[in-house]
């Protein structure tokens, strides 16, 4: 029997085909292209388990199999095109197999489950390739940091706040702070991967199946961790996909602002950091421009992210209970972001690597600055005795009578401050002239300081230290999933061989 196109195989109940304009309009096809590979090995579990249980005999699994490898075949090296009048991908493949086979043996295909565990089942599947691979990129950018913190080694930057000069310290500092930072991303990104890893398939449509299917089984043959414990929570959840792109989108808001960073950095301006030719633009009329449009895209894709993330949250907020044909539009949204999120982690990690940072530049703008003062202040503390109140008032008439006449701090000297504080403060003031002279130097004012995990060589080279301990752990971590899953791959394919040989 050839199945009746048209949204045919479903149709039983409906009289007529499905009009054209409406199929066009409902059909998920172009977009399952996705999760084509993962529907068929989703449905060749399925069907080991049939056979396996005895609810199909072996020959027909053995047949249908055998269709289902030949598709998976053809997917895998994309000579699968994704054509027809077709609701959807399930629909395309289940058609294929009873087109081959005729309905009495293709049609034993999809018995115990719905399309509405399978589109779930496939899209853990696929949210679970997405992650790995972001958890992957998201190391080697971690990495990156890493190293590039290592190789600036004692190089001295001016840390911002409000995007003014706030204190001298270590560009390796700076590097490590975006390091922790992804570390936390990396970390949302696992967990939330071993949310994803359970299989909702054996639902069914929403209440479970009277057939006596084993969910475990087709669990461990895809790679599961487990199941989905509830039949109506496998079927009506995406809080698993919306994690994913939630953690996506933090993730991207981290890098673009790294990646704004960078962008100011490149500008002659500031003049700190340059990209190599092969990562920049140029100008299509100005012959002189070097433009770091790979940054600003990245910028732009945060964007994005965060509206995928906000039109996948208002799709679900009002569907009832249950699969509802909605939760279909929201599946491209996920995709989409989830590859954004992964290219541009690949890219940034790239321009990580690459980024020449201009360390004499660096250390001329610190120097320039009364980024100092706050040292300057905290030393009147320790060595005179002064409030911090005092301290702050004193320093910053020191700073207002510096600027007005056209001084930068390295240049002040001891005396212009003793009489500064006779006057404002009507104290004679005892400091040593040593310590002046070390926090008026931008070179060594940093490593004044005395707090954990401050900005100070020491400090930085002990997380160096620790921030290589904790890359090596959610590096064995994403080994070891990786390797959970390609085990469960291999035995998938010695169930699968069992039936074919
Ligand atoms: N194409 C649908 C989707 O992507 C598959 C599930 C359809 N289920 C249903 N009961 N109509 O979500």
């Amino acid at each position: 029997m050839k199945p009746q196109r048209k949204g045919g195989l479903y149709r039983s109940r409906l009289g007529k085909g499905l009009d054209e304009d409406a199929l066009r309009y409902l059909s998920s096809l172009r977009d399952d292209e996705e999760i084509l590979v993962d529907d068929i090995e989703g449905t060749e579990a399925h069907v080991i388990m049939l056979a396996e249980q005895g609810i199909i005999p072996e020959q027909d699994a053995e047949k249908i199999l055998r269709v289902l490898e030949e598709l998976r075949g053809k997917a895998l090296k994309a000579e699968l095109a994704l054509e027809g009048e077709f609701e959807d991908v399930h629909e395309f493949i289940e058609s294929f197999v009873i087109e081959k086979l005729g309905i009495e043996v293709g049609g034993k295909l999809h018995t115990g489950r719905s399309r509405n565990d399978q589109v779930a089942l496939d899209l853990r599947l696929s949210s679970r390739r997405y992650l790995i691979e972001i958890w992957r990129a998201a190391i080697e950018l971690a990495e990156a940091l890493l190293s590039k913190a290592r190789e600036v080694g004692d190089a001295i930057i001016l840390h911002y706040t409000h995007l003014q000069p706030a204190q001298i310290g270590y560009l390796a500092q700076y590097l490590l702070a975006h390091f922790f930072h992804l570390l936390r991303d990396i970390e949302r990104i696992e967990s939330c991967y071993h949310r994803v890893n359970v299989s909702p398939l054996g639902a069914c449509a929403i209440a479970g199946s009277t057939l006596p299917l084993n969910r475990r089984r087709v669990a461990e043959l895809l790679g599961f961790d487990g199941i989905v414990e509830n039949s109506v929570d496998a079927v009506s959840s995406r809080d698993f996909a919306l994690e994913a792109l939630s953690a996506a989108a933090i993730l991207m808001v981290n890098l673009s602002r790294i990646a704004e960073d960078l962008i100011i950095w490149s500008s002659s301006e500031f003049g700190y950091a340059e990209l190599p030719d092969d990562l920049t633009s140029p100008s299509s009329v100005m012959p002189h421009k070097k433009n770091p449009c790979i940054l600003e895209l990245l910028r732009a894709k945060a964007g994005k992210v965060i509206g995928l993330l906000t039109a996948a949250l208002t799709m679900m907020k009002g569907i009832p209970t249950g699969y509802d044909r909605d939760l279909q539009e929201g599946k491209p949204v996920l995709w989409n972001a989830l590859q954004e999120t992964r290219d541009s982690t690949r890219i940034l990690a790239k321009a990580i690597k690459a980024v020449e940072f201009k360390r004499d530049r660096m250390f001329d703008k610190a120097a320039e600055t009364y980024a100092p003062a706050i040292e300057l202040a905290e030393s009147l503390i320790k060595y005179s005795g002064l409030s911090l109140r005092e301290a702050h008032m004193l320093v910053g008439a020191f700073v207002k009578e510096l600027h007005e006449s056209g001084k930068l701090l390295k240049d002040a000297d001891l005396g212009s401050l003793e009489r500064l504080a006779e006057s404002i403060l009507g104290k004679e003031l005892k400091f040593p002239e040593t310590v002046f002279k070390k926090i008026i130097e931008a070179r060594g004012v940093a490593d004044l300081r005395t707090t954990e995990g401050s900005s100070k060589y020491s400090e930085v080279q002990r997380q160096l230290e620790l921030g290589q301990e904790r890359l090596e752990e959610v590096r064995r971590r994403l080994e070891k999933a990786m390797k959970n899953l390609s085990n469960s791959r291999r035995k998938f394919e010695e169930s699968l061989s069992k039936f074919l040989s």
